[in-house]
Order: C-alpha cells, then sequence, then structure tokens
C-alpha cells in the first residue's frame, strides 16, 4: 500500500514535468532545478533503513498502545496524538486550543520533521530545547545527555499538573479539599524522574539525584542495540518476555557504562527500591489513603469529598511518581530511594 503511494507520488512528480514541458513552447532556458526524486532517495532507497525503522516502531507502544483516541480531547491530545504534539511544541500550552479530529497516532512524523524540506535533513528531531514542566513552568528542565534528544521524549513523558495543586506541601495542618480519586501526576513520568525534578521534597533533607541525567538519554537505554523487533531500537522495549531482562540484549546500553552488568538490578538497587515501594504502599492502604485495587485514592468522589493534609497528598503524589515510572530506581536510584524514605518517615510519624 504504501509503495503504491510512493509510485504515485513519483509518477506525479514525472507526469507534472511532463506538463510542464509540452506547455512551454519556446520560452527562455531556465536554470537547471533540482530533481525531487534524487532528494526522495536520500531516504526511499534501496537501503533497509526505513524498513527496519518500521518493523520496529510497529511492535513499539506507541503503535500498538490502546490510547490513541484520547487524541481528539483537547486535554490529552499533546500527548496521545501527533497533530497535538505538533501544536503544544509549539505553543508550550498544556492543552491544543481544539479537540483533534482525525487524530493520527504518535508515527515517525511526531518525532521527526519528516517532509518537511524533503532531504535527509528532515530525520531532525521535531524538539531537543529545555522546556518548562506541566507542574511548574518557572522550572527549566534540560536533559541534555546525547545531544538533547530526551527532551523531546520529556515533554511527554512528565506528570501533569493536579488541581487543586500544594500550596504548602510540607504543612501537616493545612488540608486540602479533594473531589476525585484521580487527583495525581498520571502516568508516565519518566522524564521528571531522570532529570530528579517534580516530587515534594518533604524529606528532612533535600533529595539526592543520581547522575543518569547528565551522561545518559532515553535513547541510550531504551534504543540500544535493536534485537529484531523485541527490544531496543524503535521500539523502545527494555525487555521482552523472550529475551527476560537478564539476556538478550535488553542490557546493552547498560554496558557502555556498567561493563559488569548482568541485570537491571545493578548492585541490588531494584531490589531495594521494589521493598521501600512495598512498605510505603501497604502503609498508605493501612491509612486509608490509597486503594490498592486501582491504585487511585481511597474513598474520595464527588459525591464524597474528603480532606488530606498537604502533606500527606505530597507524599502520596511521590508514591504515585514511583510508580508510574516503572523502572524502579534505574532512571534515577537515589531521587526514588529519598522520595520513598521520606514517606515511610512521614507515614511512620503518624503511627502508621
Ligand atoms: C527524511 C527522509 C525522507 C525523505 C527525504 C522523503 N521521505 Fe517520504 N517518507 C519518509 C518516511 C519516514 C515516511 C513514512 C513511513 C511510514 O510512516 O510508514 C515516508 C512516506 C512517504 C510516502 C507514503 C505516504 C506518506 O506520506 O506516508 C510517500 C508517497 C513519500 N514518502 C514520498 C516522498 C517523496 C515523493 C519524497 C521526495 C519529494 C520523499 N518522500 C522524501 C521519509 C522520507
Ligand atoms: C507525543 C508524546 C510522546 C512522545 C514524544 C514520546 N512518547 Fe513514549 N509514550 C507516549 C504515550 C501516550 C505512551 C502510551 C501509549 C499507549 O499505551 O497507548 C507512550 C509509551 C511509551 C513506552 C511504552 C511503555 C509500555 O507500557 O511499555 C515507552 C518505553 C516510551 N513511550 C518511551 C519513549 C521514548 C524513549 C521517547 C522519546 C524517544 C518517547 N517515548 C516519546 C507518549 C509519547
Ligand atoms: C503530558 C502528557 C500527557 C497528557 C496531557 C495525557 N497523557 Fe495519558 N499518558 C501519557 C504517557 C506518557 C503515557 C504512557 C506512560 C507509560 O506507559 O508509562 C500515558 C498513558 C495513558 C493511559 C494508559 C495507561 C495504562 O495503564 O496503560 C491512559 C488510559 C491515558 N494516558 C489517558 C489519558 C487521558 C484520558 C488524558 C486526557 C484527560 C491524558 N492521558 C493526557 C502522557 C499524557
Ligand atoms: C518517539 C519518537 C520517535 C518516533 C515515533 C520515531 N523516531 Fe526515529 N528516532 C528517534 C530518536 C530519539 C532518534 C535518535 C536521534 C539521535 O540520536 O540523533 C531516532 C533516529 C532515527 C533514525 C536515524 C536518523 C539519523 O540521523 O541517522 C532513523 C532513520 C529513524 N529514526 C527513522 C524513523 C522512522 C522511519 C520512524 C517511523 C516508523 C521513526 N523513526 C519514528 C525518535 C523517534
Ligand atoms: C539508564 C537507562 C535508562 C534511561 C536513561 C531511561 N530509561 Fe526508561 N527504563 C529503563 C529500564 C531498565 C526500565 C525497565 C525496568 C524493568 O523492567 O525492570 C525502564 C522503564 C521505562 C518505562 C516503562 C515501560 C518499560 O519499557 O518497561 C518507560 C515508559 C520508560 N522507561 C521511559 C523512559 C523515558 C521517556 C526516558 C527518558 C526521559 C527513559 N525511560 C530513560 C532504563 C532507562
Ligand atoms: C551513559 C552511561 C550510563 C548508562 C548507559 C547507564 N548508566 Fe547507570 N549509571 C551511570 C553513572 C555515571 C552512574 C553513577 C551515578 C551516581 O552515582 O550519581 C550510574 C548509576 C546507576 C545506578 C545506581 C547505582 C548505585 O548503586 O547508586 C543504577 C541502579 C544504574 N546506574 C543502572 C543502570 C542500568 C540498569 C542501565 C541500563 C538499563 C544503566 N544504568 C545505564 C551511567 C550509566
Amino acid at each position: 500500500m504504501k509503495k503504491n503511494l510512493f509510485i504515485l507520488a513519483a509518477g506525479f512528480i514525472a507526469v507534472t514535468s511532463l506538463m510542464v514541458t509540452s506547455c512551454t513552447k519556446e520560452g527562455p532556458q531556465g536554470t537547471a532545478g533540482t530533481n525531487a526524486s534524487a532528494t526522495c532517495q536520500q531516504c526511499h532507497n534501496f537501503a533497509d533503513t526505513i524498513v527496519a525503522k518500521i518493523f520496529q516502531y510497529d511492535a513499539s507502544k506507541h503503535a500498538t498502545g490502546s490510547t490513541a483516541f484520547e487524541g481528539t480531547n483537547k486535554s490529552c491530545a499533546p500527548c496521545h496524538s501527533s497533530q497535538g504534539f505538533e501544536e503544544v511544541v509549539t505553543t508550550n500550552a498544556d492543552t491544543t486550543t481544539f479537540g483533534i479530529e482525525n487524530a493520527a497516532p504518535i508515527n515517525c512524523r511526531t518525532c521527526h520533521k519528516i517532509h518537511n524540506t524533503y532531504t535527509a535533513s528532515d530525520w531532525a528531531l521535531k524538539t531537543t530545547a529545555a522546556f518548562n514542566p506541566r507542574y511548574d513552568k518557572t522550572v527549566s528542565i534540560d536533559l541534555a545527555a546525547a545531544g538533547g534528544t530526551s527532551n523531546l521524549c520529556a515533554r511527554c513523558h512528565q506528570a501533569r499538573k493536579a488541581s487543586p495543586w500544594l500550596s504548602n506541601p510540607t504543612s501537616t495542618t493545612d488540608s486540602v479539599r479533594l473531589t476525585s480519586n484521580r487527583w495525581g501526576p498520571h502516568h508516565g513520568p519518566q522524564g521528571l524522574m531522570l532529570a530528579g525534578k517534580g516530587a515534594f521534597e518533604v524529606g528532612a533533607s533535600p533529595f539526592l539525584s543520581s547522575n543518569h541525567r547528565d551522561v545518559a538519554s532515553c535513547s541510550s537505554c531504551h534504543s540500544a542495540y535493536a534485537q529484531g523487533n523485541l527490544v531496543g531500537g524503535h521500539t523502545l522495549h527494555m525487555n521482552s518476555s523472550e529475551t527476560g531482562d537478564n539476556v538478550g540484549t535488553a542490557t546493552s546500553g547498560c554496558k557502555k557504562c556498567h561493563p559488569t552488568i548482568t541485570s537491571f538490578d545493578y548492585n541490588g538497587r531494584q531490589t531495594e527500591i521494589e521493598g521501600k515501594y512495598s512498605e510505603l504502599r501497604l502503609k498508605l492502604a493501612i491509612a486509608n489513603v490509597l486503594d490498592t485495587n486501582s491504585m487511585l485514592l481511597k474513598g474520595v468522589s464527588s459525591g464524597s469529598p474528603k480532606y488530606f493534609k498537604q502533606k500527606q497528598l505530597a507524599v502520596y503524589w511521590n508514591f504515585c511518581l514511583v510508580d508510574a515510572d516503572r523502572s524502579m530506581g534505574v532512571h534515577n536510584f537515589a531521587y526514588t530511594r529519598d522520595m520513598l524514605d521520606a514517606g515511610i518517615a512521614y507515614m511512620n510519624s503518624l503511627g502508621k
């Protein structure tokens, strides 16, 4: 189908130039134009480059995920549709102006400047610039490793700002009235986690950060050596049921910097984080804050509003960040540990 379209397009160019030639009778000779198909061939050629990337991309969650339909809504379109992303990269707004009809899923054009100049320079990414995260537009995040390519990913892989927002997150006296059990950071805060930003620092001292941010990009780990369409490359998968996370090539990106690594549980850090995560989850459940079935706030709805201490919500928000990050400390071990420790200490202070 795509091949046919391409032949059609090439045919169209050929026919138009024929028409131009036959209509021009005895006009002066123009300067030689560029041959359109010559620039097309910088990408559309005998090499398997595009084919391989499509093969990988087709297996990625960006292609197979079930959330493309969310792209129609103007609040969701910035991250769940290609056109919405294109718009907010320019406007830097949190929503698109209108809902998107005919929303396209995340595809080659979402990230690359495909068919902008019709030359190979269109492989350039839509953005690599530092950005102001949604949770606080006065903060600047720059994931500068590998030319800033992670800034592209982090524009979508960041928390959404919750409403009402916490004006005094360390307060154990101020309360906030909530009417929705969905209060929290939404899915996919990995860009913030890598940057070591976005948590409420409610511990005894500032949260530390492990230094992946300055040395590794999302692609350094997620797109390292592609194994077919199982892991790496444009699949962006770190593991697959066929390779596990210990074998195959999923740790090949890590090996560039941690030559002895055999699994993601490097130095037992994932085990350590998993333990703290489970402990805090249990404490939040016992305190009737977290519903562990829905993984949302417990007992809150528009019909039954509930009051929470600001610090309790800050601890809950941080817990949600770790939960939604899904790397169990790989993205940023020290930051993740400090968020969980601060939460556990607060729950202990309540006797939970
Ligand atoms: C930067 C590399 C690049 C260049 C240069 C390029 N293309 Fe493409 N083209 C792509 C990619 C990537 C796709 C999308 C593949 C997909 O989504 O399956 C594509 C898709 C197409 C398609 C299928 C329909 C569509 O739009 O998805 C046609 C037709 C096409 N290109 C024609 C051209 C023509 C004609 C030129 C030159 C005037 C050209 N391309 C130059 C990369 C390029
Ligand atoms: C336009 C917004 C957007 C951009 C840009 C973006 N993502 Fe995503 N990403 C999403 C959404 C939305 C999903 C979930 C799709 C679904 O499940 O339907 C997702 C899913 C993923 C997943 C799969 C998670 C799983 O459940 O297996 C990975 C991994 C990922 N993205 C990594 C990246 C990386 C790395 C980049 C940059 C190269 C990137 N993303 C750029 C929005 C984006
Ligand atoms: C700031 C970007 C952003 C916005 C805005 C956004 N999402 Fe998402 N959403 C994501 C990312 C990124 C993921 C994938 C996270 C991952 O796989 O770890 C995701 C995942 C999801 C999922 C899949 C969760 C799962 O468990 O598979 C649903 C459903 C979803 N979003 C719904 C929505 C809806 C509805 C809206 C609008 C009200 C919305 N999103 C707005 C970035 C966003
Ligand atoms: C989620 C964002 C995203 C999507 C979707 C995406 N790419 Fe990429 N692509 C990247 C990133 C990031 C890089 C690495 C760029 C770098 O390191 O400079 C890259 C690199 C590439 C390269 C190497 C470019 C070069 O300069 O040598 C090619 C070719 C490519 N992508 C093709 C595709 C094709 C074809 C599709 C669609 C099937 C696609 N990409 C979809 C993010 C994306
Ligand atoms: C240092 C390597 C590394 C970097 C850098 C990195 N990731 Fe990950 N990421 C991982 C590992 C490892 C996992 C999976 C852990 C596991 O399955 O135990 C993961 C998990 C994820 C997941 C959950 C789905 C999945 O594939 O398991 C998403 C989504 C994700 N990362 C997105 C990103 C984004 C977006 C960036 C850049 C902002 C990023 N990651 C940077 C290593 C990395
Ligand atoms: C580009 C280099 C680079 C890559 C790629 C990389 N790391 Fe790292 N990693 C580092 C550096 C540097 C540190 C030390 C950070 C510090 O101590 O602040 C680190 C720290 C860590 C830590 C915390 C260790 C501790 O005991 O404090 C873990 C866990 C980790 N990396 C796991 C991984 C995994 C898993 C991968 C692959 C999915 C990976 N790293 C890929 C450079 C890298």
